[in-house]
């Protein structure tokens, strides 16, 4: 049995909190080991101590049986550890080459030798079966090939454990099947991969063993072989989890949005929504099916008052307001969780607090004649981030110091609880852990149930199947295809969302 990599009663601390608690974990040769847990339980602050971005409070890394101690990336690098982070660190404007040589080029002197990059990253990229041109600028470059580069990063400054942090929460289904065909062939290589993971099903696909974390420590080692989703998830959260949540019938009221020949723009100029028109009534959620880039994330933009329609109308509770900004719309009713929670979502450097107020500060009861009341706005926070299981529920943490998940559910509890007539949610889950996926569906359920209308975006098809009243299908910017929930199902769906529309109407036309 050959270990690469052993942590050895791991502890790390932050104000307050206890993120790793004598954490004990072995990774072998060539192996694909993955790391879940619940939001909050410790994963990228135990990846980013192996990576040397944190140095542990206790407890010690050994490589080889050799005790190492990291003080910087630099020396878990030169060790040959690689991470690849979940906001990518690439340039965009550098080619290919230039990004995964950077910092390490070849050449002399201070020349930069071009093509001897490009030679040097060919040929890092044929070996290990990554496929990307060289001479691309990486701005042109889809997430999936991004993330490639990054890879390639690691691998030219001769990593031999690489370290993926949630690789495939912002990948397409399709290049999630890629990246795990890549990381088969790294590890077939002897390269050793320890991943974070919350899809449980793409964990027991392509892990060789998984180790569960809970509060900061390891409750469990096991082999995809030997246990379930519903086990693991039992595990993770420390109860039985619900996988699917049931829809109750609910009776649908009057139109709450009506979107009618809605045309968006790109930066460029080309058209992202091209004369799209849908309706959505109280008691309904709507789900949007689609593979990424097809004019989903243009669409919410433009319903949200971020991105102005090109042509067309949006009506919300029967009135107009395409011409009304983001803030008059969100005050009137419209709430909305956006695609970038880092971007939009959430101001990084305010409090929980600050950013659970961010739309109504000004307004009573938060404020009085234009004072705010901190004691309302802290202890409305305070039931917020309780009712949502933020951890910590601290209304004076800064949102960064918050795990990827938890600063998700912030937002969630912002835009949720808002008690909005019209919920537009793009990717409302992405990040969260099975336990709070639960309480977000059953939360979306609950707004439909009291009457209001949900605009649902996913790129996970079966949450799309489970909680929408309405299944429509987005390709190249229109609705290829719109089925009420009794007739969409993973195959019909999967054929438009992949363009098969005219295949699978001529199927439909051949079988009448
Ligand atoms: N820089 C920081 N300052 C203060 N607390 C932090 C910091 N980074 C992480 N924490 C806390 O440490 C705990 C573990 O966070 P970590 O990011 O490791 O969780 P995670 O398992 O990766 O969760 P997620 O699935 O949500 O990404 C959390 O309670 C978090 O609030
Ligand atoms: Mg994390």
């Amino acid at each position: 049995m050959d270990e690469v990599l052993r942590l050895r009663g791991i502890t790390k601390r932050f104000p307050g909190v206890l993120a790793n608690d004598r954490v004990d974990l072995g990774l072998l040769r060539g192996e694909i080991h993955a790391v879940l847990g619940e939001n909050g339980a410790g994963k990228s602050t135990l990846m980013k101590i192996v990576a040397g971005m944190l140095e542990p409070d206790e407890g010690r890394i050994e490589l080889d049986g050799r005790p190492v101690r990291f003080s910087s990336p630099r020396d878990a690098i030169a060790a040959g550890i690689g991470m690849v982070y979940q906001h990518f660190m690439l340039i965009p404007v550098f080619t290919v080459a230039e990004n995964v040589v950077l910092g390490a080029e070849p050449g002399r002197g201070l020349r930069f030798d071009r093509r001897e990059a490009e030679r040097e990253v060919r040929e890092l990229a044929e070996r290990y079966h990554m496929e990307v041109d060289p001479a691309a600028r990486v701005a042109d470059l889809s997430v999936g090939l991004q993330q490639r580069v990054e890879i390639l990063k690691t691998f030219y400054r001769k990593a031999r454990i690489l370290i993926l942090d949630e690789p495939t929460a912002a990948l397409t289904p399709q290049e999630a099947r890629e990246l795990f065909q890549v990381m088969r062939n790294l590890a077939g290589q002897g390269i050793s991969i320890l991943f974070i993971s919350h899809k449980l099903d793409e964990v027991l696909e392509v892990a060789d063993r998984i180790t569960v974390m809970r509060h900061g420590r390891t409750v469990a080692t096991l082999r995809p072989a030997e246990t379930s989703e519903q086990e693991l998830a039992n595990l993770m959260v420390g109860r039985a989890v619900q996988l699917t949540s049931v829809r109750p019938p609910v009776e649908r009221g009057p139109a709450v949005l009506e979107v009618a020949d809605l045309t968006v723009q790109r930066e460029d100029g080309r058209p992202a929504v091209q004369g799209v028109g849908f309706a959505i009534h109280a008691g309904e959620v709507f789900g949007i099916a689609g593979v990424e880039g097809n004019g989903q994330a243009e669409l919410v933009e433009a319903i949200a008052g971020l991105r102005p329609a090109a042509a067309g109308r949006i009506r919300f509770l029967g009135r107009d307001v395409t011409a009304w900004d983001a803030r008059r719309r969100a005050l009137a009713g419209i709430a909305y969780v956006p695609e970038d929670r880092v971007g939009t979502g959430l101001v990084m450097g305010f409090t929980l607090a600050e950013n659970l107020a961010l739309k109504r500060y000004f307004l009573p009861p938060l404020a009085r004649r234009g004072w705010i009341d901190r004691r309302a706005l802290w202890s409305e926070a305070k039931g917020r981030l309780e009712a949502y299981d933020v951890r910590p529920p601290e209304p004076g943490l800064a949102a960064r110091a918050l795990s990827g998940g938890n600063q998700q559910k912030v937002i969630l509890a912002r835009e949720l609880g808002s008690d909005p007539e019209l919920l537009v949610a793009y990717q409302p889950t992405r990040g969260l852990d099975v336990g709070a996926i639960e309480f977000v569906h059953g939360q979306i359920l609950r707004l439909r149930g009291e009457g209001k209308a949900i605009l649902l975006v996913s790129l996970e098809l079966d949450e799309v199947l489970e909680l929408s009243d309405t299944v429509a299908v987005m390709h190249r910017g229109r609705l290829a295809a719109v089925f009420p929930a009794g007739e969409a199902d993973r195959e019909r769906v999967g054929l438009y969302m992949t363009g098969g529309r005219e295949r699978a109407q001529e199927e439909e036309g051949a079988g009448r």
